[in-house]
Order: C-alpha cells, then structure tokens, then sequence
C-alpha cells in the first residue's frame, strides 16, 4: 500500500458519519487528537474508511510492533482460534502460554530464573507488580517518578502522574506512594548527569530521610525510558544507581516496559541498553502486535505468592499467547534490528530538520522510540504546547498519523516493519509541516 495518498478532506464523508455515532454513545473520556478512521492497514501504512492512506507513526499507542496485521500473526491467531478460543490459564493448562512464559524467561531483563504472570494490559501488569512487591517485602511504600504514566486502575493510577486530569476527581489514591523527580537532560539546569544525581538525592535524602523508611518501601517502579511523560531518556548511569539503591535496601527494582519493550529501541527492552536487570518488569503493548496481552515477569524466587493470591480469567488468552509467540519469533528474526537501523535513520533525518527549525529544541530516543520536543525559544526554552498541536494535526493532513507526549512533545513510535522510504517520506512530511507550522521560510539555527 502506497502511503501518504489522501484524496478527500478530513474527514471525509464516511468518517465523518462514524465520528458523529461515536460522539453519542461512546465514553467522551478518550482523547482523539484528529478524526482518524481506521477501515484496514498494511505494514506501516493505514487506510481510513473514505480511501486516504497514512504512514502510521502512532502504532495504535506504540502497539502494532510487527505492523497491521501481519500475515504471521495472522495466521496464529486464526490457528489458536479454530482449536479454542479460552480456557482460562488460571484453572487449567495450555500450551502456547507456557511456550511464551519459556520465551519470556530467555528474553526479559531479569537475572536468573524467571517467571510470569499473566494479564491483559499494561495497567494489570503494573498492578500486578505492585501486590507482588508487596507480598513478597511484607513492605507497603511505593517510589515512583513525576511525569511517569503507568496505567489508570486504582493501583497504577497511583504512581502515574503524567498530567493532572488523569488523577482529577478520582481520589483519595491508593496510600503509600511517594514521587520523586524523573531526572530529564534537556530540561534540568546543569546538565544531564546533575539532572539524575538530583533525582536520586530527592528519593534517599528527602523521601527516605523525611518521608518512610527505607524498610518499609518495597519497589520503586520506574519507565526506562519515559514514555507517555516525553520519550524521555534518562542520563546513562540513573537506571544502574536505582539499581544499587534498591539492592541495598532489600527494595523490588520495577522497571514499566511496557512502552519500551519488545523491540522497540532497537533492543528486545530498553533495559538491555543500560545493561539493567530489574526485580520484575511489566511488558504489554506490543508484545501480541494488537491483541491485549499484559504481562508481570519476575526473578523466580520472587514470584512466591500461592495458589490464589492473583489471578485473572482472561489473563494470557491462548490466541493472545499465539499472538505473541509469532511476535516474539518476528522480532527476534529481523524486527528489532530493523527498529535499530530505520530508527537511527529516522533521528538522523530529525536531528537534520533541528537545524532548520528552531521550534525542535530536543530529539531523543532509542530506536523507533523517537521524541521530538517543541519549544518557542532555545535559550529559555519556552514550552511550544500550540506548535506542537499544529504540528500533529499538519502532519495528519499530509498523510501521517502522530501522538503528543508530554506538554510539549511528539512521539514517533512507528510499527517496526517501518522501511527507510517510508522513514525519508516521514521526514519530508514533517518538513512541510514544520514550514507551515512556523510561518516561515526554514531557516539556519541560532
Ligand atoms: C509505560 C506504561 N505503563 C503502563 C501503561 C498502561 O498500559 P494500558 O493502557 O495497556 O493499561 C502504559 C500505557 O500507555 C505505559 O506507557
């Protein structure tokens, strides 16, 4: 499928009549940037229900890892249907999940054994991570970072705190949980490595000197990369120093993959950048290219719960596991190292429009985990929040699909079959866009 080619105003006429019933029954809690209406997809590319095609850079919220519907998949899928559909992993026993905790046990960023539990999103499997770290330290304090989005059930909204309206009007939060800044090396005066020794002063020379014991914490649950927050990477040596500070203190190390994992970054997780092996760490979104999968894996000797402690009736659904099983052998085959090189491609090409636009004050990220930060003036850095909309709803009109993160970001998460072309026609879109967001020739850098 060719992409971009779009023929008709947006909305067309088809999309428009869908947006219309939606708006009158469906939940007005979701927030749709532009009137995107999906009717199939190829690879990279998505085709809305009026014939218009998209490169899509969104990914379905970095989801579609293998792409839209990728034939492997597919077939997966379809054979683990026509056998069963469900059986529940809880009660009984099924093959494919216990293929995927196998492959789980030889990819996930965890010394040792491993073991793992099975959910259905990204929130469950934080959830799970914090009753696991719960159980297993008999301990109740919980560190987690400002900016950090982790997931929006009771458990999990507690540590998220990426932008207020997530939390409004649903309090109290579960108690026990305690934030510390998420070091960030564009935005912090000084420099990327104070930005992370300030973050890690704030835990043990505020939380943990004036707050709760050390003894009484027991995880500190952090992205690797922040995600929903702005595809913010943190400084080389952060992740590795809440490591020793967790160890120390008889504390779980949570690391939130769920954004971050399965290939994204041009590694299998983002912790095997750093070198990190977490406690526990929470996988989903692309792990199943669509289908819900979420999942707690765990230094085995901690996953001690009993019979009962946790479970879920859908939890690792056997077409889900198929889903991912074909995922994890299409990442492993060529997919992660093409996140690698497309990736490194694409932040070439963006690094090279920051020398035009001087509304890109940061890129960052690893991989097809690419995040571009917005701003009206270099030097004070001035939050570019309007460009940055216009920017999203200019790219849609030419033909590609991204989402904003943080105040002042977007977030390129493509699917990782994206090819150079589409990278370099990526790029080109943006050009355009940005000449049309600034209102101005491009022009040299200051
Ligand atoms: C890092 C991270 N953790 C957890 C979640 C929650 O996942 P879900 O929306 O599947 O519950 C998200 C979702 O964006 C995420 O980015």
């Amino acid at each position: 499928m060719n992409a971009p080619e779009i023929k008709t105003a947006l909305p067309g006429p088809n999309a428009k009549a869908i947006i219309e019933r939606d708006a009158k029954f469906v939940s007005p809690s979701y927030t749709r940037d532009y009137p995107f209406v999906i009717a199939r997809g190829e690879g990279a590319v998505v085709e809305d229900v009026d014939g218009n095609r998209f490169i899509d850079c969104a990914a379905g919220i970095a989801v579609n890892s293998t792409g839209v519907s990728h034939p492997d998949v597919v077939r997966a899928i379809v054979d683990q249907a026509q056998k069963f559909v469900h059986m529940s992993g809880t009660d009984f026993y099924y093959e494919p999940q216990v293929r995927l905790a196998e492959e789980l046990a030889s990819i996930a960023p965890i010394g040792g054994d491993v073991r793992t539990f099975f959910g259905n999103s990204g929130t469950e499997a934080i959830e799970a991570a914090v009753k696991l770290s719960r159980y297993y330290t008999k301990r109740q304090g919980i560190i987690a970072f400002l900016g950090s989005f982790h997931g929006r059930t009771m458990g999990s909204l507690a540590l998220t705190s990426s932008k207020a309206v997530q939390r409004r009007g649903f309090g109290p939060m579960m108690p026990g949980v305690y934030h510390a800044p998420y070091p960030d090396p564009y935005r912090f005066k000084g420099g990327a490595d104070e930005s992370a020794a300030a973050s890690l002063s704030f835990i043990t020379d505020q939380i943990l000197t004036h707050l709760i014991s050390p003894d009484e914490v027991a995880a500190i649950v952090v992205e690797p990369i922040q995600g929903e927050g702005g595809y913010v990477v943190p400084p080389r040596g952060f992740l590795q120093a809440l490591r020793e500070l967790t160890a120390t203190h008889g504390m779980m190390l949570v690391v939130d993959e769920v954004q971050s994992g399965m290939g994204r970054t041009g590694k299998m997780f983002a912790s095997d950048h750093f070198a990190l092996k977490a406690d526990i760490v929470t996988i989903a979104k692309g792990i199943a290219s669509g289908l819900p999968l979420g999942v707690t894996c765990s230094r085995a000797d901690v996953m001690s719960w009993p019979p009962g402690a946790h479970a879920s009736t859908f939890g690792g659904n056997p077409v889900s596991c198929a889903a991912a099983n074909a995922t994890i052998k299409l990442l492993k085959e060529h997919l992660v190292a093409n996140a690698a090189t497309v990736g490194e491609h694409l932040m070439w090409g963006i690094r090279t429009l920051q020398q035009k636009y001087p509304v890109i004050g940061d890129v960052r990220g690893m991989g097809l985990m690419i995040g571009i930060e917005f701003v009206r003036d270099r030097q004070t850095k001035e939050r570019a929040v309007d460009e940055r909309n216009a920017l999203v709803q200019a790219m849609f009109r030419r033909g590609v699909l991204v989402l904003g993160a943080g105040k002042n970001a977007v977030r390129l998460a493509p699917p990782l079959v994206l090819t150079k072309d589409q990278a370099d026609a990526v790029l080109r879109v943006m050009d355009e866009a940005l000449a049309e967001i600034t209102a101005l020739k491009p022009r040299s850098s200051r």
